[in-house]
């Protein structure tokens, strides 16, 4: 069966040279990866227009949510996106499951694929969890988010908000200044960024403070600065992190006023920024500490946009994963 038949209606470019089952992070795909899974999202995100929104892409397929952490967006997101091409989805309810009697994730998993699953989708509290997972189960793997290492399907989002903003004002990613600001240590979502923008050419400035935003990520090929204001007048995009208090065992900043008053995106810092600046955050947002309230719902912001979008870039994460790259197995 040729993939491009299941999608009625639907040109989904270049998806052919798509050959990997597992998404676990954006540090190992090349530039042409990042683009095809974009491509395919613009084209996916029509169907969420439609009255019926659903295309049989991958029906009879089943895909497990595995979430050892909260969210909210990720994982509606990611068993929407199921849904719209016809897989079935089991979301996975860890808390009600016999990991609280002890099974291990490795137990937990194959017997999962015991069932007959073609793709897990993980969150786990541990960086390296999906790609430990990888390699105990013979079924595709995507990471929805491990520790502070990646939440690749965030940084693909992230990047497909950029490009749809700025391609049609004429300016490719190779194009624009990005910042990424805060909370950058403890950050899966910096992380994924860092590595997509870097390799589509982008440059990118991370703003904190040294606590939370050392020094030494310049040896990733990026700008660090603890001023926030100077930095803000030179970008095209402000990308600001949640302040992660789950995550920071010492005082990592001596306040929160403290904190928003050095590194928060308030309407005063928003006017020494470019007219056309476009302002991101990853959601669960701090309001009146990372972001206020009138710059995170105002003009400038994309930050319901990006849940959009992340519901096509699932789509096409799910399709490329376990719709063209089984297909090219079978
Ligand atoms: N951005 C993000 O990962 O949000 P959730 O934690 O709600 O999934």
């Amino acid at each position: 069966m040729n993939p491009a038949d299941t999608l009625t209606e639907i040109a989904v470019p270049q998806s052919q040279q798509w050959v990997r089952g597992n998404l676990l992070t954006l540090e190992e795909l090349n530039a042409s990866e990042i683009n095809i899974i974009l491509d395919t999202a613009r084209a996916l995100k029509e169907v969420s227009t439609r009255s019926i929104k659903k295309v049989p892409a991958l029906r009879g397929k089943v895909v497990v949510n595995l979430f050892f952490e909260d969210s909210t967006r990720t994982r509606t997101s990611f068993k929407l996106a199921a849904e719209r091409m016809s897989a079935d989805i089991v979301d996975f309810s860890v808390s009600t499951s016999s990991v609280s009697k002890g099974e291990t994730l490795r137990d937990t998993a194959r017997n999962l694929v015991a069932m007959g699953v073609d793709a897990i989708v993980i969150r786990h509290r541990s960086s390296g969890a999906p790609n430990l997972l990888s390699q105990l189960v013979e079924c595709s793997v995507i990471n929805a988010g491990d520790g502070s290492h990646e939440h690749p399907t965030q940084g693909l989002l992230d990047l497909y908000t950029i490009r749809e903003t700025f391609v049609p004002r004429g300016k490719a990613l190779s194009d624009l200044h990005v910042a990424i600001v805060g909370d950058v240590i403890h950050s899966r979502v910096a992380r994924s960024n860092i590595w997509a923008l870097s390799k589509l050419g982008a440059k990118i400035t991370l703003v904190g403070p040294s606590t939370l935003c050392p020094d030494s990520f310049s040896r990733l090929g990026v700008t660090v600065s603890s001023d926030f204001d100077a930095v803000l007048p030179t970008v095209d995009v402000v990308n600001m992190l949640r302040v992660q208090f789950e995550r920071i065992t010492s005082a990592a900043f001596p306040s929160v006023r403290e904190y928003s008053r050095y590194f928060g995106l308030d309407e005063r810092r928003l006017k020494l920024c470019k007219p056309d600046v476009l302002v991101l955050h990853p959601g669960p947002m701090n309001r009146g500490l990372e972001i206020t309230s009138p710059v995170a719902d105002g003009p400038a912001s994309a930050i319901l946009r990006q849940v959009s979008n992340g519901l096509a870039v699932r789509m096409a994460v799910l399709y490329l994963c376990i719709g063209v790259s089984s297909l090219r197995r079978s």
